[in-house]
């Protein structure tokens, strides 16, 4: 065995040449890395005895592409392309072992092999528009010329990840050998292929599968239109649609260069640094500075779930999802029916969708344990309560599980307000309590609050941690504050929104300024969904809000088709006249004069407080970092990727300009823009907040 250099070893088996890479942990292509490659396969080439070349990776995967941390620093030789060149223009037959995800750079560069052979645990894709920017070392190029330019418009748009089944489907991969026998087997097909003595087979030379949709613009046309939800705000899908039409209509050479313009400006632009931001503060939340990664955690595996209405119910299904069985307690028959019925049409819906087999929906219906009493949750090794949002409520059931759960049983609430401490100080055991706070719906929003009380363990902390991440939740570690973090913010874009329509905008206005910024729906289009008279009931309602006079002439949301909208039979939405009289009735009769606001306006008025309230939960050491702070709204309440999170946007925009307009709005508004210390200090002394 040589040693190429430090991460890459070439030896011979008789006559085939194996180049192994071990770049842990994912054997991201560094320039070191891709040195080592080329060199290691211009060896083999010199080596007459090496009749074929087997390239595989050490560790617990194939290549899972570029090192993201190189993108937008100086380029180092060799590039990726170059490293391609040398393997496709070698004399002998190259051969990608694929185990673990060939992902990015590392399926483009097993495409650059002349073949391909992977376990069946294995899977590949193109996920770099998840990173706003294209497979730029001919992904774009090559992968049509495989699979067709339909299938490969829609792996590369999507970024998803394809099993090797799917894969050797598609003559991505040309064999699948055993599990756990990857080496050999890749060395056996290597004979076999210098056996057969067939000619090298370059990906750059096929058109076969690229011809049909040659001169047939409206494949690609029909493609953006079925897709034009999804991609709204996003540049980088556009590219890729473009690099995969040029890949059918231009040579391969031009189609290289036209795809790599096209990376180029990507990877320049503010949204892939945004969303190369997203892909590292998503890893960096699971980590806690004063809770090593070792820590041990508790088991878990039966779960309680107090509560069967739609959070209960959701939460439930995140863990039915991983078989993990749960015990769901109601109160009473009815409402314990209805949840479970719930649960069963939800699975039933995933089912007629193609998502599960039926046999899935009973095998996780059948890990449901019903009951209506709390002494049932006795061998549970965590309880999430999903009740009533009453403080006295939340303490009656403490005091009862208290005395239920079993010793080292794990007590959460999935409050999404109310402080922790105070619930976890009726048990006698405040260090087995912490908030779980869900966000609706809760089995498909991957956004996990693990609320840490002043008391909780550290291992019990580690515990929910790690629990999130094995039901596909990401998990933030936050500090006990009302609404947490993400509802803490959301609280002061309320604030904001329901001041500008009393000032002068009309709801419709907010929600469509707050829609072309890249959320999926403005606050008032949300209130109709969630349902208007959330709380409300005809004795509490003081007629001072808009909300609470829509709901006294019973337009209640979208549930009855009225509510700051009216609805038609397929919920479309069109301002109410009937919600405008009563906004202009408020004003009126808060002596308000209205004016007219302008769309800047209203988009700062919502989005400075939410930063300036990031700020203030950072400075309060309520989140560990900003980064946690805007993967709250990444992964919580649908905040565009492509522009960070509200932090990351501050810094976009300049700390300096967020300040300066705070400042302003708290000379005419109030002391509820009075900007946070840590922003003003920040931005004094040029630093970035994302950062902090
Ligand atoms: N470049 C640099 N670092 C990378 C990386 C890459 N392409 N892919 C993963 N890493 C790092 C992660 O940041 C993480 O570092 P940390 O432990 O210091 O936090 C570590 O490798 C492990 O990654 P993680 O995602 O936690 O492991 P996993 O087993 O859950 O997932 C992958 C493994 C490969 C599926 C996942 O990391 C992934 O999707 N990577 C990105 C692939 C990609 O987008 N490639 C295209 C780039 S062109």
């Amino acid at each position: 065995m040589t040693a190429i250099n430090d991460v890459v070893d070439l030896t011979r088996e008789g006559e085939i040449a194996v180049i192994t890479l071990d770049s842990p942990p994912v054997n991201a292509l560094s320039a070191q890395l891709r040195a080592g490659i080329a060199q290691a396969v211009e060896q083999a080439v010199a080596d007459d005895a090496a009749k074929a070349i087997v390239l595989t990776c050490a560790g617990r995967t194939f290549c899972a592409g570029a090192d993201i941390t190189e993108f937008g620093k100086p380029p180092k030789d060799p590039s990726l392309s170059a490293v391609q060149a040398v393997i496709e223009a070698a004399p002998k037959p190259v051969i990608a072992a694929i185990h673990g995800t060939a992902l990015g750079g590392g399926l483009e560069l097993a495409l650059s092999c002349h073949y391909r052979v992977a376990v069946p645990s294995a899977r590949c894709g193109l996920p770099e528009v998840k990173l706003g920017i294209l497979p730029g070392a001919g992904g774009t190029q090559r992968l049509p010329r495989i699979v067709g330019a339909e299938q490969a418009l829609e792996m590369i748009t999507s970024g998803a990840h394809v099993t090797a089944k799917d894969a050797a489907a598609m003559g991505l991969f040309d064999k699948l050998v055993a599990e756990g026998n990857l080496r050999e087997d890749a060395i056996a097909f290597a004979r076999e292929v210098i056996a057969s003595g067939a000619p090298l087979k370059k990906v750059r030379d096929l058109d076969e599968a690229i011809a049909p949709a040659r001169g047939k613009p409206e494949i690609f046309a029909e493609f953006r239109k079925k897709n034009a939800r999804k991609f709204r705000g996003f540049e980088a899908p556009e590219a890729c649609i473009q690099a995969v039409e040029a890949a059918v209509e231009k040579p391969f050479e031009e189609g290289l260069k036209f795809e790599r313009a096209l990376f180029e400006k990507l990877v320049a632009s503010e949204q892939s640094a945004a969303q190369r931001y997203a892909f590292f503060a998503e890893r960096e939340a699971a980590k806690i500075p004063d809770i090593p990664k070792d820590t041990p955690t508790r088991e878990i595996a039966r779960v309680g779930m107090i509560g069967a209405g739609t959070m209960g119910g959701g939460i439930s299904m995140n863990f039915l999802n991983a078989g993990i069985p749960v015990t769901i307690v109601e109160t009473n028959q009815d409402a314990l029916d209805r949840g479970l019925a719930t649960i069963r049409k939800n699975y039933e819906n995933s089912a007629k969708r193609g998502r599960l087999s039926m046999e899935d929906v009973e095998k996780r219906m059948a890990l449901i344990t019903p009951s209506l009493a709390l002494d049932d949750l006795a061998d549970c090794d965590l309880v999430i309560e999903a009740v009533f949002e009453l403080m006295e409520v939340k303490k009656e059931i403490f005091t009862k599980l208290d005395g239920i759960c079993k010793p080292g049983a794990i007590m959460a609430s999935n409050t999404s307000y109310l402080d922790i401490d105070k619930i976890a100080s009726v048990t006698s055991r405040p260090g087995d309590v912490l908030g779980m706070h869900f966000f609706s719906p809760a089995n498909v929003m991957r956004l996990l609050e693990v609320v840490r009380g002043e008391k909780t363990e550290k291992d019990v902390v580690a515990t929910a941690m790690a629990l999130g991440k094995r039901i596909g939740k990401v998990a933030v570690c936050v500090g006990v504050a009302h609404g947490f973090v993400g509802n803490r913010m959301l609280s002061e874009r309320q604030r904001e929104a329901n001041n500008l329509i009393m000032e002068g905008a009309m709801p419709w206005d907010v929600d469509r300024v707050l829609h072309d910024f890249g959320l999926p729906m403005g606050p008032f289009a949300m209130a109709d969904l969630a349902g208007l008279d959330l709380g409300w009931t005809p004795e509490n309602s003081t007629g001072e809000t808009a909300k609470e006079r829509l709901c006294e002439i019973d337009r209640r949301g979208q549930k009855n088709g009225k509510g700051f909208y009216d609805y038609d039979e397929n919920r479309k939405a069109t301002p109410s006249k009937v919600t405008e009289e009563i906004i202009l009735d408020l004003s009126r009769a808060k002596g308000i004069t209205r004016r007219a606001i302008s769309d800047q306006e209203i988009l700062e008025r919502c989005i400075y407080p939410m930063i300036n309230e990031g700020a203030k939960i950072l400075q309060e050491g309520k989140a560990l970092r900003a980064s946690d702070i805007d993967i709250v709204w990444l992964t919580g309440y649908g905040w565009p990727v492509y522009r960070g999170g509200p932090m990351f946007y501050a810094d976009t925009i300049g700390l300096d300009k967020v300040v300066a307009a705070l400042e302003t709005y708290a000379k005419s508004l109030g002391p509820d823009f009075e900007p946070a210390e840590l922003l003003v200090r920040t931005a004094k002394e040029g630093k970035r907040i994302s950062e902090m």
